[in-house]
């Protein structure tokens, strides 16, 4: 074997051990590059007589091309193997079973609030939210409820160690009743001077907070309170619209309302709303499903309206209570444990 079937040998053998691009483009340098071995021996061509000059240089180009034909086939070989690699990486198997996706579904309180905005919106309701955190002006005062009234521990109120920027004690909001002043209040400013001044009618579902917890209560629970203000609104007008959700919330026309004397330091009078179905597994039995009454002259006032010009009614439904009648659920419990088992029964 010459020197250059030795060169090309070798050259062959580089190539082939070369495992990646990068290692291949070195292995070239050393044969082909600047100071490769090809190179060295053109560049030694120069000391040579003519004629030797010729047929020496035809074979070093020769083997320079078979060496580049070598390179170029170690090139393919190595990008053809790296394309494999990839394709192997990112092989699809179209035999797995697809990723599941998490059928998601609105809890059932969710369903009934959206159920319940839904009725009263169709009877001119607007629907309005705010904030679970209150001040205790909200909560009460402003509720004809005041300060060290015995009225107040009607309801197990969670306080908060804080005051907000105006000094007020904050609490968790032991019912919706301050969105009663929020929107009357805003309603008032927005329509000052105008006369006559329009008719508030508002429901404003949430979550509210108690110290309370059995089978039957939970320390956060809903309501839905609801306000209709107006020059001559009255309990007549407080029935029809009850009666009309329960009809609608519950697709029957087979049950009584009947409103029980009771009390709220912001109603006068008050009374306790039951609701009786004729047929169905309830049949029979009076349930207690909301507080309401006529709102009183103080709270007007606070609202910044005139009570003399204003009158009308409220109310506090118990949502959690709607859902559970209407679900047939008998535990309060359950609808706030977030046990799939349970809530994919609503889905
Ligand atoms: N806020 C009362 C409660 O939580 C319910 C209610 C609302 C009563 C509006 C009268 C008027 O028990």
């Amino acid at each position: 074997m010459n020197d250059l079937a030795q060169l090309i040998a070798a050259a062959e053998s580089d190539f082939a051990a070369a495992p990646t691009p990068a290692e291949l483009e070195n292995a070239k340098a050393r044969f082909l590059g600047k100071a490769g071995r090809v190179t060295e021996l053109l560049k030694a061509l120069g000391a040579l007589p003519l004629e030797e000059k010729k047929t020496r240089g035809a074979e070093i180009n020769q083997a320079k091309l078979r060496i580049e034909g070598a390179l170029n086939a170690r090139r393919d070989a190595l990008a053809e193997a790296e394309l494999n690699k990839q394709l192997q990486a990112e092989a699809l198997d179209v035999t797995l079973p697809g990723r599941q996706r998490g059928g998601g579904s609105l809890h059932p309180v969710s369903r009934t609030i959206e159920r319940i905005e839904a009725i009263f919106a169709s009877m001119g309701f607007d629907v309005a939210e705010g904030p679970e955190i209150e001040t205790d002006w909200m909560s009460f005062t402003a509720l004809n409820n005041p300060e060290n009234h015995p009225a107040r521990s009607m309801q197990d109120t969670f306080y908060v160690d804080m005051k907000d920027e105006q000094g007020r004690w904050l609490n968790l909001r032991p019912h919706t009743s301050p969105m009663q002043v929020r929107y009357a209040r805003i309603h008032a400013a927005r329509n000052a001077g105008v006369k006559p001044m329009p008719e508030v009618r508002v429901i404003a579902p949430g979550r509210v907070f108690r110290v309370d917890s059995d089978a039957t209560h939970s320390p956060m629970f809903h309501q839905i309170e609801g306000l209709w203000l107006g020059e001559n609104v009255s309990f007549k007008d407080l029935k029809v619209v009850f009666a009309a959700l329960v009809r609608e919330f519950f697709e029957t026309d087979d049950f009584d309302v009947r409103f029980r004397p009771s009390f709220f330091p912001f109603t006068e009078p008050s009374a306790e709303i039951d609701i009786r179905f004729g047929s169905g597994p309830l049949a029979g039995k009076w349930l207690e499903v909301a507080g309401s009454g006529q709102v009183h002259p103080n709270v007007v006032r606070n609202f910044g309206l005139d009570p003399e010009a204003q009158i009308g009614f409220a109310f506090g439904i118990g949502a959690d209570r709607f859902a559970m009648l209407r679900y047939g659920i008998d535990d309060l419990r359950l609808m706030f444990d977030g046990d799939l088992r349970f809530l994919s029964q609503f889905a």
